[in-house]
């Protein structure tokens, strides 16, 4: 396959991934919405659920670009507030390894997503054949850090043999990325990592660090899309062709 072609096989399956977790959703649920482009998608056949079938959801979005848009295909939204579980979260990531650990955060939204995915029941994954990797790390770990903070814990990242650079804006390269929180991102990069639960918890200790990209445990199941096919990879590490969406959690 040639670069382009291989992208657009990559958008495909984004599409068909976030179709088959749509077949998730029930009326009455109450759903966490992820970031990305795969979330987009999801997002958007979710409105068209909504307003096609009158699916009443109501959800909360974990940043405000899948806010923006979740309003924009009416979806009803709500605000987190004490004793709210959700259903179902719904999201994409960078890297998904074979025991669910995530990497996430690509996107800069990992802090409020990791917040959503911790009050949802069953937090599933949607990826493209391109996520599922044998070993976390050749994606950066990305780090929102709290500005002032930043340069010790580059110091820091260094310190735990990992590399770290500032992320900036895509639009504007000279302009440093700021999360919807006001904070910076740092994209690092640790080698392959063979203990992720090891790395987030060393990476907890450090101040300054608002949240890692590092996703451990929270995944119930990820859902795969490979070519016009979708696999369900769960915590048990089995991997298995999905017959039927309803069949989660
Ligand atoms: C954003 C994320 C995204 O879920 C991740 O970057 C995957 O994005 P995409 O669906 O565009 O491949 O973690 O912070």
């Amino acid at each position: 396959l040639s670069s382009s072609e291989t992208k657009e096989q990559l958008e495909q399956e984004k599409e068909i991934v976030a179709h088959a977790a749509i077949g998730c959703v029930k009326s009455g649920m109450k759903l966490g919405l992820g970031s990305g482009s795969t979330s987009d998608r999801f997002i958007r056949m979710l409105g068209d659920r909504v307003r096609v079938e009158q699916l009443k959801v109501e959800a909360v979005a974990s940043s405000k670009q899948s806010e923006k848009l979740a309003r924009e295909v009416g979806i009803p939204l709500v605000e987190p507030k004490r004793g709210l579980r959700l259903d179902f979260a719904f999201d994409g990531a960078d890297e998904i390894g074979p025991d669910l650990s995530l990497i996430k955060g690509g996107g800069g939204a990992h802090l409020r997503e990791k917040v959503v995915a911790g009050a949802a029941d069953y937090f599933l994954v949607m990826g493209d054949s391109s996520k599922l990797v044998n070993q976390l790390g050749t994606f950066p770990v990305p780090l929102e850090v709290v500005p002032f903070a930043a340069p010790w814990v580059m110091d820091r990242i260094e310190g735990l043999g990992g590399t770290s650079t500032l992320r900036f804006s895509k639009d504007s390269p000279s302009i440093r990325y700021l999360t919807d929180q006001g904070n910076y991102v740092l994209d690092c990069r640790f080698g392959e990592i063979g203990r992720p639960a090891e790395l987030a918890s060393s990476l907890e200790k450090i101040p300054g660090i608002v949240a890692h990209g590092l996703f451990i445990g929270y995944a119930k199941a990820a859902l795969i899309a490979r070519g016009g096919a979708i696999y369900v990879l769960r915590r048990d590490g089995s991997f298995e062709p999905l017959a039927d969406s309803s069949e989660l959690p």
